[in-house]
């Protein structure tokens, strides 16, 4: 009996021994498996997706993107972003007009690795616009923010048919001559989209390159790593959660806000028939009395809410927002650049800070020993606006925007004197932290 059970448990351990082996083998096998597999799937990707710059670069994130150019998708349930999203960055610039977002941009358009595109937003406010004007209604707010955001989401993706149906006239075989400053995109501006080599110069690019293929276009966005877009009708950053919480997007949101003095000046200039209230103002001294004063406080009050959100940000915000005035790109561009850069995780290439040399001479106090470039001119001009600007419409904003002056740390002026020396700057040395 004591032998029989001796040998049933010598029987049992070697069954249980040999279920190990198999079991590690098993186990061994699998991982080989995956090895295997993961590695097939890795040389596919590469083999058959467009390689720019060195980066090998397949799909701008997974899940929703139509065009695929025989790249395999990547499973949607998965939302871990994959090895080649987690670099691609997607940069939204939120400005004001009249605020300094065209030299900012150039930070981005100059970037041969970057996909710029100017204002996307333009064709939707100009859709509802007309469609609101014909219904006889005003603007449903909730509406045109999510068809905004909607449209941002796409275009991060390379979407930009996505584009068209807000298009007039509405593109054929998508094709376009009317996208929106399509000149002040270099990629739009470059072969394959344009056939003139030496067309990126806006000027150049808007008599020299013809029709837009949009599908072209989108491939050529598929192609290069990263995608900056530049908005000025879009200011709730709260309305971005959607996109910030988006795994498949790494997105980033430089808020450019400049001295609302210096935006109401521009516009006054800029928009003559919308400001003419505020012209006749200045020229007469007194303010009309129909004058809309919203058109002047709009400018300061659009930056507070964006502003109070990012700089003590939510957890979905946390790292992905920054704060630039303009009057500090214009005072010291290479340092701004420097931040800029290092705040969305990109290297400041060679080329970049080539631009800002070329264009700035890198500081104001090269800059004012040469004049020979609209940028160095706007950027040394950023206080010029004092020397016109009538006291009394300044004295106006300075008290209707009182708490957006005190944040920005612009300071406010109490006579005409102090308004015109501009040898006194306005702009208070402030620090705002992005990270917490
Ligand atoms: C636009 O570009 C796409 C993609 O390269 C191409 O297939 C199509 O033929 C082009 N359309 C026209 C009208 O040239
Ligand atoms: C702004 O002006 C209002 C009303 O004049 C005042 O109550 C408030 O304290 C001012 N805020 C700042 C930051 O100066
Ligand atoms: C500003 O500075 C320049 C040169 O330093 C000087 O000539 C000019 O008088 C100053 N202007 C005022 C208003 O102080
Ligand atoms: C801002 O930061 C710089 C460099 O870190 C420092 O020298 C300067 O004192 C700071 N300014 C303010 C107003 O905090």
């Amino acid at each position: 009996m004591i032998a029989y059970n001796k040998q049933e448990n010598e029987k049992k351990s070697k069954f249980i021994w040999c279920s190990w082996r198999i079991l590690a083998i098993l186990m061994f096998l699998t991982i080989g498996i995956q090895y295997v597999a993961v590695k097939t799937i890795r040389s596919y990707r590469f083999e058959n997706c467009y390689v720019s710059s060195g980066t090998g670069y397949c799909s701008p994130n997974g899940g929703q993107v139509s065009h695929w150019f025989g790249c395999p998708r990547p499973d949607p349930s998965n939302n871990q972003p994959t090895e080649e999203s987690a670099s691609r960055k997607h940069i939204l610039i939120l400005a004001t007009t009249r605020s300094g977002s065209s030299f900012l941009g150039q930070f981005f358009n100059q970037n041969p690795d970057i996909f710029y595109l100017y204002e996307p937003l333009y064709h939707i406010e100009m859709f509802f616009g007309s469609m609101a004007g014909r219904l006889g209604s005003k603007l449903n707010n909730k509406v045109l923010v999510g068809a905004f955001r909607d449209l941002l989401r796409n275009v991060f993706d390379c979407e930009l048919h996505s584009l068209e149906p807000y298009m007039k006239p509405f593109p054929q075989h998508h094709q376009t001559k009317h996208l929106f400053r399509r000149a002040a995109s270099t990629a739009l501006c470059s072969p394959p989209l344009c056939p003139a080599e030496d067309a990126k110069d806006e000027s150049v690019c808007a008599k020299r390159c013809s029709n837009l293929n949009l599908t072209l276009a989108a491939e050529v966005c598929q192609k290069r790593a990263h995608v900056v877009l530049k908005t000025v009708r879009f200011n709730n950053v709260a309305d971005l959660r959607f996109l910030a919480e988006d795994s498949r997007l790494d997105l980033k949101v430089i808020h450019l806000v400049r001295d609302p003095r210096a935006v109401l000046s521009s516009k006054m200039v800029a928009f003559q028939s919308i400001f003419k209230d505020y012209n006749a103002w200045k020229k007469n001294g007194a303010m009309p009395p129909q004058t809309d004063t919203s058109l002047a406080t709009a400018i300061c009050k659009t930056f507070l809410p964006a502003m109070h959100l990012g700089l003590k940000p939510p957890a979905w915000l946390n790292g992905r927002y920054m704060l630039v005035r303009y009057e500090d790109l214009a005072r010291e561009p290479l340092e701004k650049a420097r931040e800029i850069y290092e705040f969305v995780g990109l290297p400041l290439e060679p080329i970049i800070t080539n631009w800002i040399v070329l264009n700035t001479h890198g500081t104001e106090k090269a800059r004012l020993h040469h004049l020979f470039s609209t940028y160095r001119d706007s950027a040394k001009t950023a206080e010029n606006w004092r020397l016109s600007m009538d006291y009394n419409i300044a004295q106006f904003l300075q008290n209707a925007c009182n708490e957006t002056f005190a944040e920005l740390g612009y300071r406010s002026v109490s006579s005409l004197e102090e308004l015109r020396n501009i040898n006194t700057t306005l702009v208070e040395e402030r620090n705002f932290t992005y990270f917490t």
